[in-house]
C-alpha cells in the first residue's frame, strides 16, 4: 500500500525504565523496522530523544529552553547511532543523517542524498531533530516526511490508534478507524503537537497512528491491513506531488 514511509519513533520507546538505552528494546524496533525493509519499502525514520533527556523537564531545573532543545537533539543522534547499530546487525543497510552537522558521527542531512539513499534501498535515519529549536522531533518528523515526499507518516505510540479520550482513564473512550485533522486539532486529541499536524494538514499529508508494540504492525500497515488510526483532510484524497 506503502512505497515511502516515514516512521516517528520516541524517545521513551527506546529507554528502559530508568530512562537511558534499553538494548532489547531497540532490537525489537530494528526487527520491525526490518520486516518494512523486507517488503521493498523505502524507509526514513525520525527519532526521539526523550529517554536521554526531556526539554521540559530540564527547564524545570533551570536550563533554558533552546539549550535544552539542544541537549534533546543530541540525544536523538545517540538513539539514531543505537538503531542503526541494531538495523546493520539484522542486515538493513542503513545511514545516519543529522540536521546538526557532526560529520565524525554521521552525514549531514543533504535532502537529494537522502532520497538517493532510499532509492538505493537504504533506510535512512533523521537525527537532530530540525536542527533548530522550539521545535519537536514530531515536527522534524512532518518536514522529512514532506522533504523525501513519503506517501504517510507512521507514528508509533503506545496505543494502538486515536481515541475519543484517554483509554487508561476513560472506559468509554472510543477509537477512531480514521479521522480529519482538524477534528484532531479540535479535540485537543495528543497524538502529535499542533506545528506538526498543522503541517501534515496543509500538506495532505496522512499520518497513520499505531501502537509500535503490536507484532508486526509496521509491516501490517504497510500491506493496507487495518491498524490503528489514519488521520486525514476531509475527502482523504492525496493531491502532493512526489518530491524528486
Ligand atoms: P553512494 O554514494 O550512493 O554509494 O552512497 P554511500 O553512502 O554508500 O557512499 P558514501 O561514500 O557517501 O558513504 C560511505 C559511508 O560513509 C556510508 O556509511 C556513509 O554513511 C558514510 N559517510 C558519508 N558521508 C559521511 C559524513 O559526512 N560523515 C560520516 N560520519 N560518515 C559519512
Amino acid at each position: 500500500m506503502y512505497k515511502r514511509v516515514l516512521i516517528k519513533v520516541s524517545g521513551e520507546v527506546f529507554g528502559g525504565k530508568n530512562g537511558g538505552l534499553d538494548y532489547e528494546a531497540i532490537s525489537k524496533v530494528a526487527k520491525q523496522i526490518s520486516e518494512a525493509y523486507e517488503l521493498s519499502t523505502q524507509i526514513g525514520i525520525v527519532v526521539g530523544g526523550g529517554n536521554i533527556i526531556r526539554g521540559i523537564d530540564s527547564e524545570k531545573f533551570g536550563v533554558l529552553r533552546t539549550t535544552a532543545d539542544y541537549m534533546g537533539m543530541l540525544a536523538t543522534v545517540i538513539n539514531a547511532l543505537a538503531l542503526q547499530n541494531s538495523l546493520e546487525k539484522l542486515g538493513v543497510p542503513t545511514r545516519v543523517q543529522s540536521a546538526i552537522e557532526m560529520k565524525e558521527l554521521a552525514e549531514p542531512y543533504i535532502r537529494r542524498k537522502a532520497i538517493r539513499h532510499l532509492e538505493k534501498g537504504r533506510t535512512v535515519i533523521f537525527a537532530a531533530g530540525t536542527g533548530n529549536p522550539y521545535f519537536t522531533t514530531d515536527t522534524a518528523a512532518s518536514l522529512r516526511a514532506m522533504e523525501i515526499g513519503a506517501d504517510v507518516i507512521m507514528k508509533a505510540t503506545k496505543v494502538d490508534g486515536v481515541y475519543s479520550s484517554d483509554p487508561m482513564k476513560d472506559p468509554k473512550a472510543r477509537k477512531y478507524d480514521s479521522i480529519t485533522y482538524l477534528d484532531v486539532l479540535k479535540k485537543g486529541l495528543s497524538i502529535m503537537d499542533s506545528t506538526a499536524i498543522s503541517l501534515c494538514m496543509d500538506n495532505n499529508l496522512p499520518i497513520m497512528v499505531f501502537n509500535l508494540k503490536g507484532k508486526g504492525n509496521i509491516r501490517k500497515i504497510i500491506e493496507g491491513k487495518k491498524v490503528g488510526t489514519l488521520v486525514r483532510g476531509n475527502n482523504g484524497a492525496r493531491t502532493k506531488k512526489k518530491n524528486k
